[in-house]
């Protein structure tokens, strides 16, 4: 994955693993406009470590923490302050958990740097069977390009939590999934577990991220679906956010956000997006609205969804689709370009911020603007039109 920069966005940085002169030079709101500083990457990898194989570890000491509280009070005094304009995001002092990461190509580990690089604290929910991979890649440094933010620092993640979102908690639990081996050495991975484990941990969280779906017969048309893989699609993609909410939300602080990742299927009908997954996203969006009113009225906390384009995540893969769906969105969306993940990272780290306080309960696309289309333009029926297109 590439690491694109932020530009039009300033976010406030204050990563611990970062030397301390360039701390010095990073930390406080900086305008981030240029390149990422990827060459430096490997250099402060010698001075980093990955908070994850610390079980409760916060991945820095109090020391660091001291300089980087009185950098940021030197830099809101300093010039270079105030020659900062445009809105910032900070997210410094917020804690997110985000599910449903599980490596560095979807949109779950996009959207934990965004963040990250608003200087909020990562927590990841990342799914059993895939729990080892992830933490032995991280520990071995096969992230450490992608964990480079914008200032030069890597991504820390705080903690990693094996979680299964399709179990609430352990009665739900079968004996042949008890009895697996890809389950027999992690445990407390029920929805209410690790909600209690994050609660026991850190007592509270400002953010909660639901990037997760999986429907086992997402490749089989709808009038072919059985029963079992339609409500499996349901119980993996849908339920498993309103089951995460309602663990997570006494631990949410008033004010907080959650969001989660949809769609356009839901809506409009894409061939080959099967299995009953195009059913699981309309009630995501659904329950998003639903959601949004009883938590909001509960606690004060804001739940909206992106619909995001095309991305060739493991599990967008996995469908067998998706460089199809990428050339579609170039041919046929208003905006011809490639959309990046950085980009759908971005909106949930504006959606988690202040600066959309009043925004609830709302499907918001980020695709490129392909959803406003009412036709593919592609088509040769519109050959003799005169519409303009992207030559590369
Ligand atoms: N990639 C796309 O083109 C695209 C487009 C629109 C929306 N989305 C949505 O984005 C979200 C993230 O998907 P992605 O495409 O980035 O792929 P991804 O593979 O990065 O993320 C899916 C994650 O879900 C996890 N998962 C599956 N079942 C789970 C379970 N029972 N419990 C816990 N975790 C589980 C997987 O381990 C994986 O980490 C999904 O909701 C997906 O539908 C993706």
């Amino acid at each position: 994955m590439t690491t694109t920069s932020f530009s039009g966005l300033q976010f406030a940085m204050s990563r611990s693993c970062i030397p301390s002169s360039q701390k010095i030079a990073d930390a406080g709101a900086v305008v981030l406009g240029g390149k990422s500083k990827i060459g430096s990457w490997n250099k402060l990898a010698s001075a980093c470590h990955i908070a994850s194989v610390q079980p409760f570890g916060r991945g820095f000491t109090s020391s660091s923490i001291k300089s980087v509280k009185s950098v940021t009070k030197a830099m809101t005094e300093s010039s270079a302050q105030s020659a900062v304009s445009g809105l910032p995001i900070n997210l410094k002092g917020k804690r997110a958990f985000i599910a449903g990461v599980a490596d560095d190509n979807g949109y779950g580990w996009a959207i934990a740097k965004s963040l990250a690089a608003a200087g909020a604290e990562i927590l990841v929910g990342t799914w059993v069977p895939a729990l080892n991979i992830f933490e032995s890649s991280l520990r071995r440094g096969k992230f450490d390009e992608s964990r480079v933010l914008p200032d030069g620092s890597l991504m820390e993640i705080t903690k990693v939590y094996p979680l299964d979102a399709v179990f609430d908690n352990l009665d739900d639990v079968p004996e042949d999934i008890k009895a697996n081996k890809r389950y027999a050495g992690s445990s407390k991975w029920t929805v209410q577990e690790v909600a209690e484990s994050v609660k026991e941990d850190f007592g509270s969280i400002d953010i909660l991220v639901h990037s997760l779906a999986n429907g086992p017969e997402v490749t089989k048309p709808l009038l072919e679906t059985s029963r079992k893989g339609y409500l499996a699609a349901i119980s993996a993609s849908s339920y498993s956010y309103v089951s995460l909410l309602k663990h997570f939300l006494p631990i949410l602080n008033p004010g907080g956000s959650s969001i989660s990742l949809t769609y356009i299927a839901s809506e409009r009908i894409i061939p080959g997006y099967g299995g009953g997954m195009s059913s699981a996203k309309a009630a995501l969006e659904s329950d998003t609205r639903v959601l949004a009113f009883e938590a909001g009225r509960k606690r004060k906390i804001r739940v909206n969804t992106i619909s995001a384009g095309p991305l060739r995540s493991r599990a967008a893969k996995a469908i067998g689709f998706i460089d199809m769906m990428i050339d579609y969105s170039s041919a046929n969306a208003p905006l011809q370009k490639e959309l990046s993940a950085e980009e759908v990272g971005n909106t949930a780290a504006f959606l988690a911020s202040p600066l959309a306080s009043a925004i609830t309960g709302t499907v918001l696309y980020v695709d490129n603007g392909l959803n406003a289309m009412g036709v593919g333009v592609d088509s040769p029926i519109f050959k003799d039109l005169d519409i303009p297109k992207d030559q590369h």
